[in-house]
């Protein structure tokens, strides 16, 4: 082991050193480039400027087809809504109707789960598919989707030791609801029974990529060592995936094929991406979709979420609910409270200060609000808090594909806590005020000189709905403290920053 690690270690350092001598030749070669590059790129943007200028003009910012006389279609608003398409065909944006969920569940575990599809499957507006080892009890009042008996695989090889034949089964879904022929189909999304979608963010990240076109869209594990033993380019099946209808066709055409080339692999989505592999489609990374492997207390994933819809969550037995005195399924029903009011804004994180009482504050929007005692950075606070293990039940930094950041020791620095409780909404302003309760657990002694956020048991967080949030850059909304009169609460607003705002963290 030391030898071979001393053995690349070497050679890294002589391809460096060769690396220098090369590098002055590159540059030259490099600054040639670029200046050809600058040279092409400005004529290319006149004729672009050109082009959309005349789009612009035609009107106010409402969306809606305008068809000129000439029978060319246009799309108005914002260009992410539409695109044109270069046959002159109308490309609407995509909806639920156009997207059909491919489920993986056990006839075992169907009667529990199926609570977890309840909370996001809404029958009426959606199609979507059970695919289970075995018939089962259904209801058609229970709203759920249809389920079916996956074809038998018994004549496929599986030989993982430690893995389960079923994922054969379930790695073949996408072609199963394929051959049902359905009509309208742009996408088919991938997800377990224990899998809720944030349904309205999923067409958000959909309506970014062309339908026609072969896409696999999906998110890795949070485990580095998972993503090392299964893949970093492989869609995690729990999290959920998008594969669009020109894939799914080309897959369907060699799946099965495929598979029996690969019967040492362990599940079903490392069996997908090696047959994603053999066709050459990458997968394209959302990391809204989230797998969760990981065990204990989801809060510091869910209080500090990247800047980027929440798809999906997953693993939702293997954590602990994820509001405190709430079964697992009354914590997501209260979760879906939110999610419908202001779905793009769900659990997105905002951060900002209480300068008098030098308090930091941290809003994950309809989830939870944290008070902290000082002044955190910013770049601190958009890190998650490891309040969750990793998945092999350790208490690891080093396990995880991105930053965390340790709880803190010091009994000063323990966050209040305010978890989500109700919402108001005024459907004229398009405002909702969320209230968030304190989560009552002694907190520590603190001998800080300092106000005690222990007065608080109240937060009202006023916002604005915002849909078009993901048709801009991303951008952390601002939070500022408002003015109130009434002890014990405390009241926010979250907006758009100003032109010039941020939350500066004064010392
Ligand atoms: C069609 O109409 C649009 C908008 O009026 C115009 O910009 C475009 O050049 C026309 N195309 C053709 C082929 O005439
Ligand atoms: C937990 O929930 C129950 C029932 O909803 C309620 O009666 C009880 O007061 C709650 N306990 C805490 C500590 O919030
Ligand atoms: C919404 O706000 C407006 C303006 O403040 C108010 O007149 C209206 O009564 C509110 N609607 C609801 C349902 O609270
Ligand atoms: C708070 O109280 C002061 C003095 O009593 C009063 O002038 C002010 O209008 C109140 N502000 C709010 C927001 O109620």
């Amino acid at each position: 082991m030391k030898e071979s690690e001393k053995v690349s270690w070497e050679q890294g350092r002589c391809t460096a050193q060769q690396g220098r001598l090369q590098s002055q030749k590159l540059m030259v070669w490099l600054m040639l480039l670029v200046s050809i590059t600058y040279m092409v790129y400005t004529l290319k943007l006149v004729s672009v400027s050109t082009s959309t200028s005349s789009t612009c003009k035609q009107g106010p910012l409402i969306m809606k087809h305008v068809v000129s006389s000439n029978g060319t279609e246009w799309a108005e608003g914002s260009s992410r809504q539409y695109f044109r398409s270069g046959k002159g065909k109308r490309r609407e944006k995509t909806e639920l109707r156009h997207v059909v969920f491919g489920i993986a569940a056990s006839s075992k575990l169907w009667e529990h789960r199926k609570n977890y599809i309840k909370i996001w499957y809404k029958k009426d507006k959606m199609r979507g598919v059970v695919w289970l080892d075995d018939r089962v009890k259904t209801d058609p009042n229970e709203g759920l989707p249809q389920t079916k008996v996956s074809t038998d695989t018994s004549n496929f090889v599986y030989t993982n030791k430690l893995g389960h034949r079923s994922a054969i089964r379930i790695s073949r879904i996408v072609s199963e609801t394929l051959r049902m022929g359905l009509k309208d189909v742009r996408w088919f999304v991938m997800g377990d029974d224990d899998t809720v979608f944030v349904t309205d963010n999923l067409l958000r990240i959909l309506n970014k990529y062309d339908h026609n076109q072969m896409y696999y869209i999906g998110s890795l594990s949070e485990s580095h060592l998972q993503n090392i033993f299964f893949s970093y380019g492989m869609a995690y099946g729990g999290g959920g995936f998008a594969i669009s209808y020109p894939l799914a066709k080309a897959l369907h055409k060699m799946q099965d094929r495929c598979i029996q080339r690969y019967p040492s692999l362990y599940g079903s989505d490392d069996r997908m991406q090696a047959c994603m592999s053999e066709l050459g489609v990458p997968l394209t990374k959302e990391i809204g979709f989230h797998q969760y492997d990981v065990y204990g207390n989801l809060f510091g994933l869910l209080a500090a979420h990247p800047v980027t819809p929440l798809v999906s969550l997953h693993h939702l037995d293997v954590v602990e609910p994820i509001f405190p005195n709430a079964t697992r399924v009354e914590a997501l029903q209260r979760l879906a409270i939110p999610m419908k009011l202001d779905s793009a804004s769900l659990i997105q994180q905002s951060i900002c200060y209480d300068k008098q009482r030098r308090w930091t504050i941290s809003v994950s929007w309809g989830f939870a609000v944290q008070i902290f005692r000082g002044i955190f950075t910013q770049r601190e606070m958009e890190m998650p808090s490891r309040t969750f293990l990793n998945w092999y039940r350790r208490a690891d930094y080093t396990a995880y594909a991105f930053n965390t950041r340790p709880v803190s020791r010091n009994p000063c620095q323990k966050p209040f806590v305010f978890y989500f409780s109700k919402a108001k909404y005024n459907s004229t302003l398009q405002q909702s005020v969320t209230e968030y309760d304190r989560h009552l657990v002694p907190n520590p002694e603190c001998r800080w000189q300092m106000a005690d956020p222990a007065t608080i048991d109240k937060i009202e967080v006023h916002k604005q709905r915002d849909p078009h949030l993901w048709d801009r850059a991303p951008r952390r909304n601002c939070c500022r403290l408002m003015k109130t009169n009434k002890t014990g609460i405390m009241k926010i607003d979250v907006a758009v920053c100003r032109d010039g705002e941020f939350s500066e963290p004064s010392n």
